[in-house]
């Protein structure tokens, strides 16, 4: 028998790597030989650790497991696939998973993240191979057609960005991937280098075929150890089987990669600081133009995709443009995986086609608060968005929809909060994650973020709260409008939000101080 035990960091936090301990310990002590695969995770991480069993009739999940269920589950007979107070059926039945349209994350949680052959055998390289018997032009002009758009959360259309790459002469260019997945709420990123990693370097070698890039580089952040190794590990992988290397796949295309680690600064998100990170200098921004497509890396001509905008584009090579622009509505086409966490009762990755509403993410797939409480806010675009009031939950998934009602989908993780989270916190809480991750380069954001929280705090005092509302307003707009990034000019967004939708959190109330 084969036993599939996940080993990305979520299941790890939830306490796999025990649960994969007792599974040996039973197999060894029954005298039992089976094959334990240490895959990523489907990403439903309200059942993890789940364990799961390939039979004769397909595999069974069980789970959450905990390693005092490991001797009941043996003895119930889980090889078989028998039924026990963890068993949860095939997996791909279960609600949460069945409800989604995996494109990008189809193999994840199911294969062996590093076995090529196991990648290959689940429709991996088709796109790769596609691509290296193309036009350059023509595989950036597939993309442009399928409607992909920057997924780490500005939503530029990436054929686009290609293009102006293709179009700029140089010696040189790379591809960059943005792995600094710091937003609150999401894993997106992680979860699939640690669970499909060689769709993320044959996304890559995709961008590097496509643009005439010959060199790559992953920048991870610090926090992802798991990431990390896996990343290297396919890399070394994919370099020995003609994946990466002078001739990819056998072809006349150069392409390979690396992997960089970052050093825990949220702003080297932000693609300039990123780029100057990479080049071993301070991870400060600057300034655009130029672009860093005309010139970027090393000053040179240079694609920079967040991890998911990449990893998407194997599926739009193999099976073209048309199919994948077919999901989606508006100008939001594809899918994108939605981070759903925080006080949420089903937390986890829940890739869908664009256009369901914030409701039916939150009530119906996240099935509501964990507390049991009412929501209150749902904070939509980590720690730079808006927060989102029940009024708000006919608000469809999709750029635009949510940029009309002053919100942004970014990397498109949720953060639940119920009817005891104090909106006038929250708006605090942004401007001192603006003050403390502020580059310094420019005023509004260096010094208005730190004006921010004293006037906040003014307000909470009741310090001629009106007058001080009026000066976070007019603040909120100076950072919006004279920040040089998003770092100072989206942190209005969590803080307009909360005095917009939530007026009741920001009344002068002497109870309120004195409760406090
Ligand atoms: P942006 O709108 O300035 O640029 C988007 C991208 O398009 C950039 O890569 C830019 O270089 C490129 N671009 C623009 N015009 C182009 C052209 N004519 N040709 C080629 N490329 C062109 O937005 P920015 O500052 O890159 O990103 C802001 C977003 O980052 C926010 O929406 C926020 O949601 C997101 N974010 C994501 C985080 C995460 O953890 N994934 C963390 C923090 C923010
Ligand atoms: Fe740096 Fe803040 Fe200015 Fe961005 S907005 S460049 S993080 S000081």
């Amino acid at each position: 028998p084969r036993i599939y035990i996940p080993g990305d960091s979520g299941a790890l936090a939830l306490g796999a790597e025990k649960v994969a301990k007792a599974i040996e310990k039973e197999l060894a002590e029954r005298g039992v030989e089976a094959k334990i695969v240490r895959n990523g995770s489907r990403g439903a991480y309200f059942l993890e650790p789940m364990v799961e069993v390939a039979t004769a009739e397909g595999r069974v999940a069980y789970g959450p497991v905990k390693p005092s269920d490991v001797k009941s589950l043996f003895d119930s007979g889980f090889l078989k696939g028998a039924p026990h107070k963890r068993w949860l059926g095939a997996p791909d039945k279960i609600p949460f998973l069945a409800k989604q349209t995996r494109l990008t994350f189809a193999r994840c949680g199911v294969i062996d993240p590093l076995s090529l052959d196991n990648y290959k055998a689940h429709g991996g390289l088709k796109g790769l191979h596609n691509a290296v018997a193309m036009a350059p032009a023509d595989i950036v002009k597939q993309v442009t057609e399928s409607g992909l758009r920057g997924r780490g959360g500005a939503g530029f259309p990436t054929g686009i960005k290609w293009k102006t790459v293709l179009d700029t002469a140089s010696d040189r260019k790379y591809i960059v991937c943005n792995a600094d997945e710091g937003d609150s709420a999401t894993f997106a990123d992680r979860m699939i280098m640690e669970g499909d990693p060689f769709v993320l370097i044959e996304g890559m070698a995709i961008a590097g075929i496509a643009t005439g890039a010959t060199k790559g580089f992953v920048y991870i952040r610090s926090e992802y150890p798991h990431a990390v190794a896996t990343m290297n590990k396919a890399v070394e992988i994919a370099r020995k089987h003609g994946v990466l290397g002078v001739n990819v796949l056998g072809s006349p295309n150069a392409f390979d990669m690396e992997i960089r680690v970052g050093a825990g600064a949220y702003v080297c998100g932000e693609e300039t600081s990123l780029l100057n990170s990479l080049e071993g200098k301070r991870g400060v921004v600057r300034a655009k133009p130029p672009l860093p497509a005309i010139q970027g890396l090393f000053g040179k001509p240079t694609v920079i995709n967040n991890v998911i905008s990449l990893a998407s584009v194997p599926i739009i090579m193999d099976k073209g443009a048309a199919f994948y622009k077919d999901f989606g509505m508006g100008r939001s086409r594809g899918t994108i995986p939605i981070q759903i966490a925080g006080n949420v009762k089903h937390g986890g990755l829940f890739e869908t086609a664009f256009g369901l509403t914030l409701g039916e993410i939150v009530d119906d797939i996240g099935g509501g608060t964990a507390s049991g409480r009412p929501v209150k806010a749902v904070q939509v675009g980590g720690p730079l968005g808006a927060y989102f009031p029940r009024a708000l939950f006919d608000t469809p998934f999709d750029y635009e929809a949510f940029a009309a009602k002053d919100g942004l989908i970014g990397h498109a993780g949720l953060t639940v909060f119920d009817d005891t989270a104090d909106m006038l916190k929250q708006a605090r809480f942004a401007m001192e994650f603006c003050a403390i991750e502020s580059c310094g380069k420019c005023t509004p954001c260096r010094i208005g973020s730190t004006r921010g929280v004293e006037v906040l705090d003014k307000v909470a005092s009741g310090i001629e709260a009106e007058k001080n509302l009026a000066l976070v307003t007019d603040l909120c707009n100076t950072m919006k409008f004279g920040s040089l990034c998003a770092l100072g000019g989206f942190t209005p967004y969590p803080v307009m939000s909360s005095i917009t939708h939530f007026p009741e959190d920001f009344q002068p109330a002497p109870t309120r101080v004195a409760a406090e």
